[in-house]
């Protein structure tokens, strides 16, 4: 049982085993204070945390990022929750597959297992409460009654406070490659491809994608999703940060692959942080049939043009 963002509901598919979340996810950067500024000014709660700084929302105590200082903006880690019946089987799992464990990262606390995955990245699994959500996402966009001003003045605009990670998307070098090893290794499901980017969903309930990938040369993380409850509040936080600074970006738009509507805000290492209203969700009881989808409908079904760079990897 966990309740995350409003959510309450137990969530478990019995016997298959699967990670259950996306823990946290963690970058290097060069600049400590230019993540605490983005990301503050995003909407998140940023703390210190030992050498570097953790992610936070208001509506749950989970970290759900974790940002150190490196030479460059990089990919650092990735965590997945898991039950903790699991993490036994997941030894064996990973055994059987010839998955050679390694130690946990330099300066990582960690009691979880630890390998790398198909690029390399290091991934951590761990028994952790369960983060993503266990059913679909509130969202409050209702109709406004009439003989009202349903609309706020610009300065009392309220502060959007994102509500909890969504997912991440990570540039890989075989889509292919990385669809069979989450699926096969971490027990996660395709939800919907296209020919450069996958979706891929936990199996004991979460959002339509809490990992998705985009087909490069080399691994790279692209972008971190933060659920918000309305279409408003998307376009709040984009007018926010446009007016903080931070005005490159994608959107107002709405993706074909998830449903979600969506506002990407290019934080200053040229990946992004993304505002997301009303993602699909998968629950335990669906077995949802993966799709190959047509190339156009990989970015939106509506929205304007993206950047050229939208899906350059600067990690590579
Ligand atoms: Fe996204």
């Amino acid at each position: 049982m966990t309740q995350i963002g409003g959510f309450i509901a137990p969530s478990r598919k019995p016997g298959v085993l699967g990670v259950h979340s996306v823990d946290h996810f963690s970058l290097t950067v060069p600049d400590l204070a230019d993540a605490q500024n983005f990301y503050s000014n995003f909407g998140l709660d940023v703390r210190a945390d030992g050498n570097g700084l953790a992610l936070h929302t208001d509506a749950a105590p989970h970290r759900w990022g974790r940002i150190i200082e490196g030479p460059s903006k990089k990919l650092h880690m990735l965590s997945f929750g898991c039950y903790e019946e699991d993490l036994r089987r997941f030894a064996d799992h990973l055994q059987a597959h010839g998955i050679t464990r390694t130690d946990p990262l330099p300066g990582v606390d960690s009691n979880g297992i630890w390998f790398r995955d198909c690029d390399g990245t290091p991934i951590e699994i761990k028994v952790a409460v369960k983060s993503s959500p266990s059913s679909k996402s509130v969202f409050g966009d209702l109709q406004n009654p009439p003989n009202v001003r349903a609309a706020t003045v610009r300065a009392m605009a309220p502060r959007v406070r994102p509500r909890r990670l969504s997912h991440v998307l990570l540039f890989v070098r075989d889509l292919n490659t990385s669809i069979k090893f989450y699926s096969e290794v971490l027990g996660m499901r395709l939800s919907d491809r296209t020919n450069f980017v996958a979706f891929m969903h936990g199996v004991h309930g979460s959002d339509h994608h809490m990992i998705a990938f985009a087909q490069s040369n080399a691994p790279g993380f692209h972008h971190a999703s933060w659920d918000v409850g309305s279409v408003n509040e998307v376009g709040v936080g984009a007018a926010t940060m446009a007016a903080r600074g931070f005005s490159r970006g994608w959107g107002l738009g709405r993706h074909v692959l998830g449903s979600n509507f969506f506002h990407y805000v290019r934080d200053p290492w040229g990946s992004y942080s993304e505002y997301s209203a009303d993602i699909d969700y998968i629950g335990v009881e669906c077995d949802w049939e993966a799709q190959e989808h047509r190339p156009e409908d990989s970015l939106s079904l509506w929205g304007p043009e993206p950047p050229p760079d939208f899906v350059t990897n600067f990690e590579a």
